[in-house]
């Protein structure tokens, strides 16, 4: 099953990609996390990203595609749930024609749809742990331990693009640029059609929706 989630930031695609990883066994590739990677390793790609993650701005589509194309081509039989990728409609077109040069298909487009206003108490309110990744939220999805994570005991911190200021830009940056991916996939005749799902729910009414579109996606897959 090949599936993408697409939303604003904060909208809780890693929140809700981690679940479906733990429903379906999909491999979870976030376009951010493996970015924020190759940073942490300093590698030339991780450099060229950083001012670009910084100021809220989208990294060019050449090295964000090559990333995405070389992540996918490593995943398992069971497939792939892609979280903040594909983000531009040349992102979009890339990532089916390389798909058709191995004969698959995206199955599923969900789209976290989520009110502006919504977005930056989720965003400044977030922390993840450094270590496994795991995503808490000061009031929403608190952890047991304050600034602890549940998983490892490990300090949980703030991501340095989460400031109010970067998250505005985020935002923009998404009406402007990426939320064109959505009628893309809508008005494409080989696209499987977007699953509209309102995020502004709280999380586990939100994982009600997401596995609903999913466990009928699975039956239908099974019928075949
Ligand atoms: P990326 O890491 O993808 O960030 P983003 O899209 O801005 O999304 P976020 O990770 O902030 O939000 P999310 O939707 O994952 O929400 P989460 O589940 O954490 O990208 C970062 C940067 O990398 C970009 O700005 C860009 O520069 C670059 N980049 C990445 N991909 C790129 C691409 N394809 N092309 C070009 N550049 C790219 O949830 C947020 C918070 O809310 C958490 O605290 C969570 O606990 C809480 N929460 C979640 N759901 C709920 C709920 N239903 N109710 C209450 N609280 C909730
Ligand atoms: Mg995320």
């Amino acid at each position: 099953m090949r599936v993408v989630l697409l939303g604003a930031p904060g909208a809780g695609k890693g929140t809700h990609c981690k679940r479906i990883v733990g429903k379906y066994g999909l491999l979870h590739l976030s376009s951010g996390d493996i970015l924020r990677q190759e940073r942490a390793a300093g590698t030339e790609l991780g450099n060229q990203a950083q001012s670009y993650m910084d100021s809220g701005a989208l990294v060019p589509d050449d090295l964000i595609v090559k990333m995405m194309a070389g992540a996918i081509a490593k995943s398992p039989e069971s497939g792939f749930v892609l979280d903040g990728f594909p983000r531009t409609v040349n992102q979009a077109a890339e990532l089916d024609e390389s798909l058709a040069s191995t004969d698959q298909k995206i199955d599923a487009v969900l789209n976290l749809d989520i009110d502006d206003a919504v977005v930056a108490t989720r965003i400044t309110g977030r922390r993840s742990c450094p270590e496994c990744g795991a995503v808490y939220h000061i009031v929403n999805l608190k952890p047991k331990v304050e600034g602890i994570c549940d998983n490892d005991g490990v300090e949980l911190i703030q991501r340095p693009d989460d400031s109010l200021d970067v998250v505005k830009n985020r935002l923009k940056t998404y009406h402007q640029q990426t939320k064109a991916v959505v009628d893309y996939y809508k008005d494409n005749p080989d696209s499987p059609g977007v699953c509209g799902i309102d995020a502004n729910k709280d999380a586990d009414a939100v994982s009600v929706l997401v596995f609903e579109q999913l466990d009928t996606l699975v039956k239908t897959q099974s019928n075949i």
